[in-house]
Protein backbone atom coordinates (compact mmCIF):
# COMPACT_ATOMS: atom_id res chain seq x y z
CA UNK A 1 0.00 0.00 0.00
CA UNK A 2 1.52 3.58 -1.08
CA UNK A 3 1.76 6.05 2.04
CA UNK A 4 -1.20 8.26 2.97
CA UNK A 5 -1.64 12.12 3.03
CA UNK A 6 -5.31 13.05 4.41
CA UNK A 7 -6.99 16.60 3.80
CA UNK A 8 -9.24 17.85 6.00
CA UNK A 9 -11.46 20.48 4.94
CA UNK A 10 -12.71 22.93 7.21
CA UNK A 11 -12.54 26.02 5.90
CA UNK A 12 -16.78 26.22 5.40
CA UNK A 13 -18.24 29.21 7.33
CA UNK A 14 -21.21 27.23 9.68
CA UNK A 15 -23.36 30.06 9.11
CA UNK A 16 -26.23 27.95 10.57
CA UNK A 17 -24.84 27.43 13.45
CA UNK A 18 -25.53 31.11 14.88
CA UNK A 19 -22.20 31.59 16.53
CA UNK A 20 -18.66 33.19 16.55
CA UNK A 21 -17.13 30.35 16.73
CA UNK A 22 -15.96 28.27 13.71
CA UNK A 23 -17.50 25.29 13.26
CA UNK A 24 -15.69 23.02 13.49
CA UNK A 25 -14.24 24.10 16.97
CA UNK A 26 -17.67 23.36 18.12
CA UNK A 27 -17.69 20.13 20.90
CA UNK A 28 -18.99 16.73 20.30
CA UNK A 29 -18.65 14.77 23.53
CA UNK A 30 -16.46 17.74 25.13
CA UNK A 31 -13.79 17.89 21.99
CA UNK A 32 -14.35 20.01 18.82
CA UNK A 33 -15.78 18.80 15.65
CA UNK A 34 -12.53 18.47 13.87
CA UNK A 35 -10.18 16.98 16.79
CA UNK A 36 -12.48 13.86 16.54
CA UNK A 37 -11.74 13.68 12.22
CA UNK A 38 -8.26 14.02 13.43
CA UNK A 39 -7.68 11.51 16.22
CA UNK A 40 -9.70 9.16 13.69
CA UNK A 41 -6.92 9.96 10.40
CA UNK A 42 -3.98 10.04 13.05
CA UNK A 43 -5.22 6.04 13.86
CA UNK A 44 -4.65 5.66 9.84
CA UNK A 45 -1.08 6.77 10.45
CA UNK A 46 -0.39 8.92 7.61
CA UNK A 47 2.73 10.56 6.54
CA UNK A 48 0.83 14.13 6.22
CA UNK A 49 -2.48 15.57 7.70
CA UNK A 50 -3.77 19.01 6.06
CA UNK A 51 -6.15 21.10 7.47
CA UNK A 52 -7.77 23.44 5.28
CA UNK A 53 -9.04 26.20 7.29
CA UNK A 54 -10.75 29.81 6.42
CA UNK A 55 -13.43 31.37 8.37
CA UNK A 56 -12.57 31.78 11.70
CA UNK A 57 -9.09 32.84 11.54
CA UNK A 58 -6.92 31.32 13.10
CA UNK A 59 -9.01 30.26 15.39
CA UNK A 60 -8.61 26.86 14.14
CA UNK A 61 -4.85 26.56 13.91
CA UNK A 62 -4.41 27.90 17.71
CA UNK A 63 -7.11 25.45 18.92
CA UNK A 64 -5.64 22.29 17.24
CA UNK A 65 -1.63 22.80 17.41
CA UNK A 66 -0.24 20.23 18.92
CA UNK A 67 -1.76 17.98 16.57
CA UNK A 68 1.56 18.13 13.95
CA UNK A 69 -0.84 18.53 11.35
CA UNK A 70 -0.30 20.90 8.84
CA UNK A 71 -2.42 24.14 8.38
CA UNK A 72 -3.18 26.04 5.35
CA UNK A 73 -5.59 28.47 4.63
CA UNK A 74 -8.65 28.47 2.37
CA UNK A 75 -9.40 32.26 1.14
CA UNK A 76 -11.78 33.22 -0.18
CA UNK A 77 -13.10 29.57 -0.19
CA UNK A 78 -13.93 28.67 -3.92
CA UNK A 79 -15.45 25.11 -3.28
CA UNK A 80 -14.20 21.51 -2.58
CA UNK A 81 -12.06 20.97 -5.18
CA UNK A 82 -10.39 24.58 -4.09
CA UNK A 83 -9.98 23.26 -1.02
CA UNK A 84 -7.73 20.44 -1.64
CA UNK A 85 -5.62 22.67 -4.50
CA UNK A 86 -4.14 24.64 -1.24
CA UNK A 87 -3.11 21.57 0.35
CA UNK A 88 -1.48 20.30 -2.52
CA UNK A 89 2.12 21.85 -2.33
CA UNK A 90 2.41 19.78 0.95
CA UNK A 91 1.74 16.34 -0.50
CA UNK A 92 3.89 14.22 -2.32
CA UNK A 93 3.08 12.17 -5.47
CA UNK A 94 3.37 8.22 -5.05
CA UNK A 95 1.14 8.64 -2.00
CA UNK A 96 -2.89 8.18 -1.85
CA UNK A 97 -4.92 11.44 -0.21
CA UNK A 98 -7.62 10.87 1.61
CA UNK A 99 -10.32 13.80 1.58
CA UNK A 100 -12.30 14.18 4.96
CA UNK A 101 -14.75 16.91 5.99
CA UNK A 102 -14.00 18.58 9.64
CA UNK A 103 -17.72 18.64 10.16
CA UNK A 104 -18.02 14.51 9.67
CA UNK A 105 -16.77 13.98 13.32
CA UNK A 106 -17.76 10.08 13.68
CA UNK A 107 -16.01 8.40 10.85
CA UNK A 108 -14.57 5.31 11.71
CA UNK A 109 -11.27 3.98 11.53
CA UNK A 110 -12.74 0.67 9.46
CA UNK A 111 -14.53 2.00 7.20
CA UNK A 112 -11.35 4.28 5.84
CA UNK A 113 -9.76 0.80 6.48
CA UNK A 114 -11.81 -0.47 4.13
CA UNK A 115 -11.82 2.47 1.62
CA UNK A 116 -7.91 1.36 1.82
CA UNK A 117 -8.30 -2.47 0.56
CA UNK A 118 -11.07 -1.49 -2.23
CA UNK A 119 -8.12 -1.48 -4.44
CA UNK A 120 -6.15 0.49 -7.13
CA UNK A 121 -7.71 3.78 -8.62
CA UNK A 122 -10.40 6.25 -6.98
CA UNK A 123 -12.29 5.02 -3.95
CA UNK A 124 -15.82 6.84 -3.28
CA UNK A 125 -17.28 6.63 0.31
CA UNK A 126 -20.58 6.53 -0.56
CA UNK A 127 -24.69 5.91 1.23
CA UNK A 128 -28.33 5.11 0.02
CA UNK A 129 -30.00 7.85 1.50
CA UNK A 130 -34.14 7.67 1.46
CA UNK A 131 -34.17 11.48 1.02
CA UNK A 132 -31.37 12.73 -1.04
CA UNK A 133 -32.07 15.89 -1.34
CA UNK A 134 -28.94 18.39 -1.31
CA UNK A 135 -26.26 15.95 -1.71
CA UNK A 136 -24.19 14.63 -4.89
CA UNK A 137 -25.54 11.54 -6.51
CA UNK A 138 -23.48 8.94 -7.95
CA UNK A 139 -23.99 8.56 -11.27
CA UNK A 140 -23.66 4.89 -12.49
CA UNK A 141 -24.16 3.42 -16.16
CA UNK A 142 -26.23 0.29 -16.99
CA UNK A 143 -23.42 -2.03 -16.05
CA UNK A 144 -23.34 -0.53 -12.67
CA UNK A 145 -20.06 1.26 -13.06
CA UNK A 146 -19.68 5.08 -11.36
CA UNK A 147 -19.45 7.27 -14.53
CA UNK A 148 -19.37 11.23 -12.20
CA UNK A 149 -20.94 12.96 -9.66
CA UNK A 150 -23.78 15.30 -9.87
CA UNK A 151 -24.56 17.85 -7.52
CA UNK A 152 -27.91 18.48 -6.54
CA UNK A 153 -27.93 22.20 -8.37
CA UNK A 154 -26.99 20.91 -11.70
CA UNK A 155 -28.76 17.74 -11.72
CA UNK A 156 -31.57 16.17 -14.36
CA UNK A 157 -35.00 15.19 -13.02
CA UNK A 158 -33.63 11.75 -13.86
CA UNK A 159 -30.16 12.26 -11.88
CA UNK A 160 -32.25 13.86 -8.53
CA UNK A 161 -34.30 10.21 -8.41
CA UNK A 162 -30.58 8.59 -7.54
CA UNK A 163 -30.53 7.76 -3.86
CA UNK A 164 -26.94 6.93 -3.90
CA UNK A 165 -25.24 10.39 -2.67
CA UNK A 166 -21.40 11.12 -2.50
CA UNK A 167 -20.15 11.56 1.29
CA UNK A 168 -17.39 13.64 -0.06
CA UNK A 169 -14.78 11.14 1.65
CA UNK A 170 -12.57 9.81 -0.97
CA UNK A 171 -9.31 8.20 -1.42
CA UNK A 172 -7.36 9.57 -4.61
CA UNK A 173 -3.90 8.92 -6.24
CA UNK A 174 -1.86 12.18 -5.84
CA UNK A 175 -0.45 12.44 -8.25
CA UNK A 176 -3.84 11.90 -10.14
CA UNK A 177 -5.77 14.34 -7.73
CA UNK A 178 -3.15 17.30 -8.29
CA UNK A 179 -3.40 16.52 -12.29
CA UNK A 180 -7.41 16.73 -12.27
CA UNK A 181 -7.56 19.59 -9.51
CA UNK A 182 -5.47 21.34 -11.85
CA UNK A 183 -8.19 20.57 -14.79
CA UNK A 184 -11.25 21.75 -12.29
CA UNK A 185 -13.72 24.66 -13.65
CA UNK A 186 -16.13 26.64 -11.93
CA UNK A 187 -18.70 26.35 -14.93
CA UNK A 188 -21.74 25.24 -12.59
CA UNK A 189 -24.76 26.14 -11.10
CA UNK A 190 -22.83 27.37 -8.08
CA UNK A 191 -19.80 28.86 -9.93
CA UNK A 192 -17.52 26.33 -7.34
CA UNK A 193 -14.74 24.64 -8.34
CA UNK A 194 -16.23 21.11 -7.40
CA UNK A 195 -13.88 17.90 -5.96
CA UNK A 196 -16.69 15.79 -7.64
CA UNK A 197 -15.82 16.83 -10.87
CA UNK A 198 -12.88 14.81 -10.83
CA UNK A 199 -14.46 11.68 -10.76
CA UNK A 200 -15.35 12.24 -14.40
CA UNK A 201 -12.26 12.91 -15.39
CA UNK A 202 -10.89 9.28 -13.80
CA UNK A 203 -13.33 7.62 -15.72
CA UNK A 204 -12.43 9.25 -18.84
CA UNK A 205 -8.83 7.61 -18.44
CA UNK A 206 -10.12 4.56 -17.97
CA UNK A 207 -9.45 4.83 -13.85
CA UNK A 208 -11.73 2.52 -12.31
CA UNK A 209 -13.76 3.96 -9.62
CA UNK A 210 -14.62 2.22 -6.23
CA UNK A 211 -17.51 2.60 -4.03
CA UNK A 212 -17.64 1.84 -0.42
CA UNK A 213 -19.88 2.16 2.05
CA UNK A 214 -19.82 2.99 6.12
CA UNK A 215 -21.09 0.56 8.36
CA UNK A 216 -23.30 3.05 10.07
CA UNK A 217 -24.86 5.98 8.46
CA UNK A 218 -24.10 8.28 11.42
CA UNK A 219 -20.72 7.96 10.46
CA UNK A 220 -21.18 9.88 7.61
CA UNK A 221 -23.13 12.37 8.63
CA UNK A 222 -22.02 15.79 8.87
CA UNK A 223 -23.10 18.71 11.05
CA UNK A 224 -24.55 21.86 9.87
CA UNK A 225 -26.58 22.88 12.80
CA UNK A 226 -27.61 22.45 16.72
CA UNK A 227 -29.64 20.58 16.02
CA UNK A 228 -27.73 17.87 13.96
CA UNK A 229 -24.70 18.59 16.59
CA UNK A 230 -26.84 17.29 19.72
CA UNK A 231 -28.17 14.20 17.34
CA UNK A 232 -25.06 13.35 16.94
CA UNK A 233 -23.51 13.60 20.40
CA UNK A 234 -26.37 11.21 21.49
CA UNK A 235 -24.90 8.88 19.00
CA UNK A 236 -21.83 8.65 20.69
CA UNK A 237 -23.23 8.96 23.63
CA UNK A 238 -25.15 5.64 23.13
CA UNK A 239 -21.71 4.25 21.45
CA UNK A 240 -19.97 4.71 24.86
CA UNK A 241 -22.57 3.51 27.11
CA UNK A 242 -23.06 0.15 25.18
CA UNK A 243 -19.59 -0.20 24.63
CA UNK A 244 -19.46 -0.02 28.85
CA UNK A 245 -22.36 -2.34 29.04
CA UNK A 246 -20.70 -4.68 26.94
CA UNK A 247 -17.79 -4.44 28.90
CA UNK A 248 -20.21 -5.32 32.04
CA UNK A 249 -20.90 -1.93 33.38
CA UNK A 250 -24.27 -1.45 35.08
CA UNK A 251 -25.46 2.02 33.92
CA UNK A 252 -29.34 2.63 35.52
CA UNK A 253 -30.06 4.27 31.75
CA UNK A 254 -27.73 4.54 29.09
CA UNK A 255 -29.71 7.36 27.52
CA UNK A 256 -28.57 8.81 30.84
CA UNK A 257 -24.90 9.16 31.29
CA UNK A 258 -22.33 11.58 29.52
CA UNK A 259 -18.80 10.90 28.74
CA UNK A 260 -16.96 13.22 27.94
CA UNK A 261 -13.27 12.10 27.58
CA UNK A 262 -12.00 8.04 28.01
CA UNK A 263 -13.88 6.51 30.74
CA UNK A 264 -11.93 3.31 31.97
CA UNK A 265 -14.23 0.94 34.39
CA UNK A 266 -13.20 -2.39 36.46
CA UNK A 267 -16.01 -5.14 36.88
CA UNK A 268 -19.46 -4.62 38.79
CA UNK A 269 -19.01 -1.05 38.56
CA UNK A 270 -22.27 0.61 38.97
CA UNK A 271 -23.38 4.21 37.41
CA UNK A 272 -26.49 6.01 38.68
CA UNK A 273 -28.48 8.46 36.30
CA UNK A 274 -27.02 11.60 35.03
CA UNK A 275 -23.31 11.39 35.48
CA UNK A 276 -21.12 13.23 33.59
CA UNK A 277 -17.51 12.02 33.48
CA UNK A 278 -14.57 14.22 31.79
CA UNK A 279 -11.25 13.69 30.88
CA UNK A 280 -9.44 10.59 32.17
CA UNK A 281 -11.38 9.09 34.58
CA UNK A 282 -10.61 5.03 35.80
CA UNK A 283 -12.93 3.55 38.11
CA UNK A 284 -11.86 0.42 39.90
CA UNK A 285 -13.87 -2.83 40.64
CA UNK A 286 -16.80 -2.34 42.67
CA UNK A 287 -17.38 1.02 42.04
CA UNK A 288 -20.35 3.17 42.37
CA UNK A 289 -21.24 6.25 41.46
CA UNK A 290 -24.48 8.20 42.80
CA UNK A 291 -26.84 10.09 40.77
CA UNK A 292 -25.57 13.39 38.86
CA UNK A 293 -21.96 13.09 40.03
CA UNK A 294 -19.46 15.32 37.81
CA UNK A 295 -16.06 13.40 37.66
CA UNK A 296 -12.94 14.47 35.64
CA UNK A 297 -9.29 13.82 35.78
CA UNK A 298 -9.96 11.18 38.63
CA UNK A 299 -8.99 7.50 39.79
CA UNK A 300 -11.28 5.55 42.04
CA UNK A 301 -9.97 2.87 43.62
CA UNK A 302 -12.00 -0.35 43.94
CA UNK A 303 -14.82 -0.67 46.24
CA UNK A 304 -15.40 2.89 46.61
CA UNK A 305 -18.73 4.53 47.17
CA UNK A 306 -19.90 8.18 45.43
CA UNK A 307 -23.20 8.92 46.74
CA UNK A 308 -25.52 11.17 44.85
CA UNK A 309 -24.34 14.86 43.53
CA UNK A 310 -20.63 14.84 44.10
CA UNK A 311 -18.22 17.04 42.41
CA UNK A 312 -14.46 15.34 41.77
CA UNK A 313 -11.97 17.37 39.84
CA UNK A 314 -8.50 15.95 39.41
CA UNK A 315 -8.11 14.12 42.22
CA UNK A 316 -7.63 10.69 43.17
CA UNK A 317 -9.73 8.49 45.76
CA UNK A 318 -8.26 5.27 47.42
CA UNK A 319 -10.00 1.48 48.35
CA UNK A 320 -13.70 1.51 50.11
CA UNK A 321 -13.85 5.28 50.43
CA UNK A 322 -17.41 6.83 51.07
CA UNK A 323 -17.80 10.34 49.45
CA UNK A 324 -20.59 12.64 49.88
CA UNK A 325 -23.97 13.03 48.96
CA UNK A 326 -22.74 16.67 47.86
CA UNK A 327 -19.00 16.37 48.68
CA UNK A 328 -16.61 18.12 46.40
CA UNK A 329 -12.95 17.37 45.97
CA UNK A 330 -10.91 20.03 44.28
CA UNK A 331 -8.04 19.37 42.44
CA UNK A 332 -5.11 17.55 43.65
CA UNK A 333 -7.31 16.15 46.63
CA UNK A 334 -5.51 12.47 47.55
CA UNK A 335 -8.12 10.31 49.98
CA UNK A 336 -6.48 7.50 50.91
CA UNK A 337 -8.20 3.85 51.66
CA UNK A 338 -11.13 3.79 53.74
CA UNK A 339 -11.67 7.61 54.07
CA UNK A 340 -15.05 9.34 54.29
CA UNK A 341 -15.99 12.76 52.93
CA UNK A 342 -19.14 13.75 53.84
CA UNK A 343 -22.10 15.82 52.44
CA UNK A 344 -21.00 19.66 52.20
CA UNK A 345 -17.71 18.96 52.37
CA UNK A 346 -14.86 20.86 49.88
CA UNK A 347 -11.34 19.28 49.75
CA UNK A 348 -8.62 20.86 47.94
CA UNK A 349 -5.18 20.50 47.39
CA UNK A 350 -4.85 17.89 50.71
CA UNK A 351 -3.99 14.37 51.33
CA UNK A 352 -6.59 12.69 53.70
CA UNK A 353 -4.97 9.63 55.12
CA UNK A 354 -6.22 6.27 55.88
CA UNK A 355 -9.42 5.58 57.69
CA UNK A 356 -9.83 9.61 58.34
CA UNK A 357 -13.34 10.92 58.05
CA UNK A 358 -14.52 14.40 57.30
CA UNK A 359 -18.61 13.86 57.73
CA UNK A 360 -20.07 17.46 57.27
CA UNK A 361 -20.04 20.68 56.20
CA UNK A 362 -16.07 21.34 56.16
CA UNK A 363 -13.09 22.70 53.89
CA UNK A 364 -9.86 21.45 54.32
CA UNK A 365 -7.84 23.24 51.79
CA UNK A 366 -3.80 22.84 51.78
CA UNK A 367 -3.53 20.30 53.99
CA UNK A 368 -1.91 16.80 55.21
CA UNK A 369 -3.94 14.67 57.21
CA UNK A 370 -2.66 11.60 58.69
CA UNK A 371 -4.52 8.30 59.24
CA UNK A 372 -7.89 7.68 61.40
CA UNK A 373 -8.47 11.21 61.89
CA UNK A 374 -12.20 12.25 62.88
CA UNK A 375 -12.38 16.41 61.68
CA UNK A 376 -15.90 17.33 63.47
CA UNK A 377 -18.37 19.20 61.79
CA UNK A 378 -18.06 22.80 60.32
CA UNK A 379 -14.17 22.65 60.85
CA UNK A 380 -12.52 24.86 58.42
CA UNK A 381 -8.66 25.33 57.64
CA UNK A 382 -8.10 28.91 57.29
CA UNK A 383 -5.27 28.41 54.42
CA UNK A 384 -5.15 32.11 52.99
CA UNK A 385 -4.14 35.53 54.77
CA UNK A 386 -5.73 36.80 51.68
CA UNK A 387 -2.13 37.39 50.12
CA UNK A 388 -0.37 33.92 51.10
CA UNK A 389 -1.56 30.45 51.55
CA UNK A 390 -0.56 27.97 54.06
CA UNK A 391 -0.39 24.50 54.70
CA UNK A 392 -2.16 22.72 57.90
CA UNK A 393 -1.16 19.27 58.89
CA UNK A 394 -2.78 17.02 61.31
CA UNK A 395 -0.91 14.05 62.30
CA UNK A 396 -2.63 10.48 63.08
CA UNK A 397 -5.29 9.22 65.13
CA UNK A 398 -6.14 13.48 66.40
CA UNK A 399 -9.75 14.04 66.51
CA UNK A 400 -10.99 17.71 65.80
CA UNK A 401 -13.99 19.31 67.69
CA UNK A 402 -16.81 20.34 65.15
CA UNK A 403 -16.69 23.73 64.51
CA UNK A 404 -12.59 24.64 64.86
CA UNK A 405 -11.18 27.18 62.83
CA UNK A 406 -7.52 26.03 61.96
CA UNK A 407 -5.20 29.11 61.02
CA UNK A 408 -2.50 28.01 58.92
CA UNK A 409 0.22 27.34 59.14
CA UNK A 410 -0.43 24.98 61.76
CA UNK A 411 0.07 21.40 62.94
CA UNK A 412 -1.88 19.30 65.62
CA UNK A 413 0.15 16.90 66.77
CA UNK A 414 -0.32 13.11 66.75
CA UNK A 415 -3.31 11.70 68.68
CA UNK A 416 -4.32 15.40 69.99
CA UNK A 417 -7.76 16.33 71.15
CA UNK A 418 -9.09 19.74 69.73
CA UNK A 419 -12.44 21.07 71.70
CA UNK A 420 -15.00 21.73 69.62
CA UNK A 421 -15.64 25.49 68.46
CA UNK A 422 -11.33 26.55 68.95
CA UNK A 423 -9.57 28.78 66.89
CA UNK A 424 -6.22 26.95 66.96
CA UNK A 425 -3.38 29.57 66.08
CA UNK A 426 -0.40 27.54 67.39
CA UNK A 427 0.60 24.04 66.92
CA UNK A 428 -0.97 21.57 69.26
CA UNK A 429 0.71 19.14 71.43
CA UNK A 430 0.63 15.60 70.64
CA UNK A 431 -1.36 13.70 72.83
CA UNK A 432 -2.81 16.68 74.51
CA UNK A 433 -6.82 18.09 74.77
CA UNK A 434 -6.01 21.75 73.32
CA UNK A 435 -8.64 24.14 73.22
CA UNK A 436 -9.03 28.18 72.71
CA UNK A 437 -12.69 28.86 74.02
CA UNK A 438 -14.20 31.86 76.31
CA UNK A 439 -15.39 30.72 79.62
CA UNK A 440 -19.01 29.82 79.85
CA UNK A 441 -21.07 32.07 81.88
CA UNK A 442 -24.66 32.90 83.27
CA UNK A 443 -26.08 36.31 83.75
CA UNK A 444 -28.35 35.78 86.84
CA UNK A 445 -31.77 37.76 86.45
CA UNK A 446 -30.59 39.09 82.52
CA UNK A 447 -33.85 40.49 80.87
CA UNK A 448 -34.69 40.72 77.03
CA UNK A 449 -34.59 44.42 75.91
CA UNK A 450 -38.27 44.60 74.56
CA UNK A 451 -39.92 47.06 72.10
CA UNK A 452 -39.60 51.00 73.45
CA UNK A 453 -43.22 52.51 72.73
CA UNK A 454 -43.58 55.08 70.04
C1 LIG B 1 -20.35 18.43 -0.89
C2 LIG B 1 -20.16 17.62 -2.16
C3 LIG B 1 -21.38 16.74 -2.37
C4 LIG B 1 -21.62 15.84 -1.18
C5 LIG B 1 -21.70 16.68 0.09
C6 LIG B 1 -21.74 15.78 1.30
C7 LIG B 1 -18.82 18.92 -3.71
C8 LIG B 1 -18.83 19.84 -4.86
N1 LIG B 1 -20.00 18.50 -3.27
O1 LIG B 1 -21.44 19.29 -1.09
O2 LIG B 1 -21.21 15.94 -3.53
O3 LIG B 1 -22.81 15.11 -1.36
O4 LIG B 1 -20.56 17.54 0.22
O5 LIG B 1 -21.97 16.54 2.44
O6 LIG B 1 -17.76 18.56 -3.21
N2 LIG B 1 -15.38 23.37 2.24
C9 LIG B 1 -14.17 24.06 2.29
N3 LIG B 1 -13.95 25.03 1.37
C10 LIG B 1 -14.85 25.35 0.41
C11 LIG B 1 -16.08 24.64 0.38
C12 LIG B 1 -16.29 23.65 1.30
O7 LIG B 1 -13.33 23.80 3.13
O8 LIG B 1 -14.57 26.26 -0.41
C13 LIG B 1 -15.59 22.32 3.24
C14 LIG B 1 -16.75 22.61 4.18
O9 LIG B 1 -16.29 23.23 5.37
C15 LIG B 1 -17.30 21.22 4.46
C16 LIG B 1 -16.99 20.45 3.19
O10 LIG B 1 -15.96 21.15 2.54
O11 LIG B 1 -16.62 20.60 5.53
C17 LIG B 1 -18.19 20.32 2.28
O12 LIG B 1 -18.68 21.60 1.97
P1 LIG B 1 -20.20 21.87 1.76
O13 LIG B 1 -20.40 23.26 1.33
O14 LIG B 1 -20.96 21.37 2.92
O15 LIG B 1 -20.45 20.93 0.50
P2 LIG B 1 -21.80 20.59 -0.20
O16 LIG B 1 -22.14 21.70 -1.12
O17 LIG B 1 -22.80 20.21 0.80
MG1 LIG C 1 -21.52 23.97 -0.81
Amino acid sequence: MSSLNIVILAAGKGTRMYSDKPKVLHALAGKPLVQHVLDCATSLQPQQVCVVYGHGGEAVPQAMQQYGAKFVIQEPQLGTGHAVQQAMPHLEDGSSTLVLYGDVPLIQHSTLHQMQQAGKGLVLLTVNLDNPTGYGRIVRDPQGDVQSIVEQKDANPEQLEIREVNTGIMLVPTAKLREWLGKLGNNNAQGEYYLTDIVAMAVQQGMTVHTVQPVHQWEVEGINNKMQLATLERVWQQNQASKLMAQGVTLADPARLDVRGELVCGRDVEIDVGCIFEGKVTLGDHVKIGAYSVIRHASIAHGTQIAPYSHIDSSEVGANCHIGPYARLRPGSKLHDDAHVGNFVEIKNSEIGKGSKANHLSYIGDSTVGSRVNIGAGTITCNYDGANKFRTIIEDDVFIGSDTQLVAPVTVGKGATIGAGSTITRDTPAGELTLSRSKQITIAGWQRPVKGKK
